[in-house]
């Protein structure tokens, strides 16, 4: 477990991530009664763009700082949050877990999960004094088994793995954890996340889905074609994602694209598994 997100916060595939994220959580908000959002790697929950980490990378400078200060109107609550965050200048970015947060009514509920001492031991800080967040120093996928479904009954599992280098099973444990936990709570929505350098990854991942999983898109957002190198861009796989979510994941796409000044790159739908 290397991985830290302090490295990589804020790049252009936290944007994309994020906006996708956003607008996920928007649309529970659509109705007033109270929905539960299980991240299950977490990370820190907020980060410092001035610190060593970030400033090594430059991919926030790259990612959200390219971004910040131009008109998107589909990643529009996204982004004001951002700049809510950054009066001064861009120093700070959230983590999923803040994003999700901010996102709450009095009624909704985050469990937080990281396996990192030091991260969970960071959202715990972070989280103290608000009764609608949980912060657990556990396994994720384990967590999908204790938390799912919530007492709610609606909600979000959002996956955010690190897809390491020497661990090789990712992949699959995140399409049979998919299966489980929607073999559980068939009705519930679960995003998992998936970087894209070639495809070798997203197709174990569609080899061990469930063909008899509820419906299933894939959206794939790429600030450069695919050359088995470079992070060329990353996809989120949506499970019971929500009715009508295409056309505004295609304007999003369209809009970053856009803002990136990614003549090159390409924003893609395929329903792995169609609506009935
Ligand atoms: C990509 S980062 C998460 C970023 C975060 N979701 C965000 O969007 O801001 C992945 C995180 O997963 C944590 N992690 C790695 N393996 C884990 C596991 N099995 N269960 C829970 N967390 C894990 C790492 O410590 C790291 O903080």
């Amino acid at each position: 477990m290397n991985y830290r997100h302090a490295y990589h916060a804020g790049s252009h595939i936290d944007v994309f991530k994020h906006a996708v994220l956003v607008m996920l959580l928007e649309h529970l908000r659509k109705k007033p009664k109270g929905f539960t959002v299980l991240d299950t790697h977490a990370g820190a929950g907020r980060y410092d763009l001035t610190a060593i980490e970030a400033q090594k990378t430059g991919e926030a400078a790259d990612g959200i700082g390219r971004v910040i200060g131009k008109e998107i109107p589909t990643a529009a609550a996204y982004l004001d949050l951002i700049r809510r965050l950054n009066p001064d200048g861009l120093r700070t970015y959230p983590g999923s877990p803040a994003i999700i947060a901010a996102f709450l009514r009095d009624d909704d509920r985050l469990i937080a999960c990281d396996l990192h001492e030091e991260e969970a031991a960071k959202l715990r800080r972070a989280f103290r004094g608000d009764p609608r967040v949980a912060v657990h120093h556990r396994d994720g996928y384990e967590a999908i088994k204790a938390f799912v479904p919530p007492p709610t009954r609606r909600g979000l599992v959002f996956i955010d793995p690190p897809y390491e280098k020497d661990d090789r099973d990712a992949w699959r444990r995140v399409a049979e954890r998919m299966n489980a936990g929607l073999r559980k709570w068939p009705g519930g929505m679960f995003a998992a996340w998936y970087p894209l350098k070639d495809r070798d990854g997203i197709d174990r991942i569609r080899k061990a889905y469930d063909r008899g999983n509820p419906p299933t898109l894939a959206v794939e957002f790429l600030r450069v074609p695919i050359d088995g190198v470079a992070f060329a861009g990353s996809g989120i796989l949506i499970a019971n994602p929500p009715f009508g979510i295409d056309a505004g994941l295609k304007a999003l796409g369209s809009e970053l694209l856009a803002a990136f000044d990614a003549r090159n790159g390409s924003i893609s739908l395929d329903w792995w598994i169609p609506k009935a």
